[in-house]
C-alpha cells in the first residue's frame, strides 16, 4: 500500500509534466487533487488501514499532496506565461494598416459666420470685446436711451428672471456701455459678439436665442461717412466685391441718425426673388451714429467725441448666404443640416 502511494505520486508527477495548456491542467487537478481526485481518495483511505500503519501512511500521503500542490502551482504559472506569449504573438498589431478615422464634429454654421465676420472686422482694427449674457434692465435699456415706459421697448420682448431688474440681454448693444466704461476717454474700436435672447413666438424667421455681432467705434471726428464707408467695406468683403449696398433711414433709440443696411440680393443679384421678397435687397444690419445720451452714459463727452455703432445677426447672414429658409434649423441639432457646412 505504501508502494501504491509512491506509484500514484509518480503517475501524478508524470501527468502534470504533460499538462501543457490550461484545459489539461484543469483536468489534471480534478483527477488528482480535486474532491474526488486520486490523492484525496488515498488520503481518505487512512481510516481503513491497520492502526499501526496509519501515522506513517498519513504523513507520507500529506507530503505527497503538498509536493503535488506546489508542482501544480509552478506548472500553472508556466502554462499561463506560455499562453499569454502565444496570444500576444497571434494578436500582434499590424502597424501598416490604415487607422480608424475618429468621428469628428464640425463648426456650427452660425459660429463659422461669426468667425468670418470677426475676421473681417479684425482686419479693420476692431478688437473682440466679450460681455455678459445676463444683464440688468438698466444696461440693456435705460443706459441705451430706452426709458422704462418708452414704446421702443416693444422692439425687444424680454426674458425676465425671478430677480427684479435682471434679464437675459435682448441684444448685444448693452455691451457698448460696458466697453465705453472700460475704455473712456480713449478711442474705441470693438466688436461684441454673443448670444441674445428674446421672448418671442418661434417661427421660420424668429428664434428665442440667436447671436449678434455688435460694433462700436468712438473717437474724435468720427462721422456718418466713416460709418457708411466702413460698413460698405465689410459688406463687400462678406458678400462679394461688386455687391451694391444701400442705407435706409430707420429708428433705434441709441443712435441718431439710425439706418438699416441692405445688400443686393445674393440669390437674384437684385432682380427680385422669393428670398428678397421681390425687392432685390437683403437687410443685413442696423446701424447709426451713437446717441449723445449713450456717449455720456458711457463716460464720453459728446461735445468732443462721436462714434458709430452697428448690430448684425450671424444666423440671418448665414441664411442669406446659403439660402436657408428656416432659422429654427440652427437649434434643431439635426446632423443632416449641420453636415452641409
Ligand atoms: N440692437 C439692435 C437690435 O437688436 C441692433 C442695432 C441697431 C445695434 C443699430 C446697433 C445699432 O448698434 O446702431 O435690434
Amino acid at each position: 500500500m505504501f508502494e501504491d502511494l509512491e506509484r500514484l505520486y509518480q503517475a501524478a508527477s508524470a501527468a502534470l509534466a504533460e499538462s501543457k495548456d490550461s484545459a489539461a491542467l484543469e483536468a489534471w487537478e480534478s483527477a488528482y487533487l480535486g474532491r474526488k481526485g486520486a490523492v484525496t481518495l488515498a488520503l481518505r483511505a487512512v481510516g481503513n488501514l491497520p492502526k499501526a500503519d496509519r501515522a506513517a501512511y498519513g504523513k507520507r500521503a500529506n507530503e505527497i499532496r503538498d509536493a503535488l500542490e506546489q508542482a501544480y502551482a509552478q506548472q500553472a504559472e508556466l502554462v499561463r506565461a506560455h499562453e499569454l506569449a502565444r496570444q500576444l504573438e497571434s494578436g500582434a498589431i499590424d502597424v501598416t494598416l490604415p487607422g480608424l478615422r475618429p468621428l469628428q464634429g464640425g463648426i456650427h454654421p452660425a459660429t463659422r459666420t461669426l468667425r468670418e465676420i470677426a475676421e473681417i472686422w479684425r482686419e479693420m482694427g476692431f478688437q473682440i470685446f466679450r460681455t455678459r449674457e445676463v444683464e440688468d434692465d438698466q444696461t440693456n435699456f435705460e443706459l441705451l436711451n430706452i426709458p422704462e415706459h418708452h414704446p421702443a421697448r416693444d422692439m425687444w420682448d424680454t426674458f425676465h428672471t425671478t430677480r427684479p431688474g435682471v434679464i437675459l440681454r435682448t441684444h448685444t448693444s448693452p455691451g457698448q456701455i460696458h466697453a465705453m466704461r472700460r475704455y473712456a476717454p480713449k478711442p474705441i474700436r470693438v466688436i461684441l459678439p454673443g448670444m441674445c435672447f428674446r421672448y418671442e413666438q418661434i417661427s421660420a424667421r424668429k428664434e428665442i436665442q440667436f447671436n449678434q455681432v455688435e460694433g462700436l467705434a468712438i473717437g474724435e471726428n468720427i462721422r456718418l461717412s466713416d460709418l457708411k464707408g466702413t460698413i460698405t467695406a465689410f459688406a463687400r468683403r462678406m458678400f462679394g466685391a461688386d455687391r451694391r449696398v444701400r442705407f435706409r433711414g430707420s429708428y433705434f433709440p441709441f443712435t441718431e441718425p439710425s439706418m438699416e443696411v441692405d445688400v443686393e440680393c445674393i440669390l437674384c443679384g437684385g432682380k427680385g426673388c422669393s428670398v428678397c421678397s421681390g425687392t432685390g435687397w437683403l437687410e443685413i444690419a442696423g446701424c447709426g451714429m451713437v446717441h449723445p445720451t449713450v456717449l455720456r452714459n458711457g463716460g464720453y463727452d459728446p461735445s468732443r467725441f462721436s462714434g458709430f455703432a452697428f448690430g448684425m445677426g450671424p444666423e440671418r447672414i448665414t441664411m442669406l448666404k446659403y439660402g436657408i429658409t428656416d432659422i429654427r434649423y440652427f437649434w434643431a441639432n439635426d446632423v443632416r443640416f449641420l453636415n452641409q457646412f
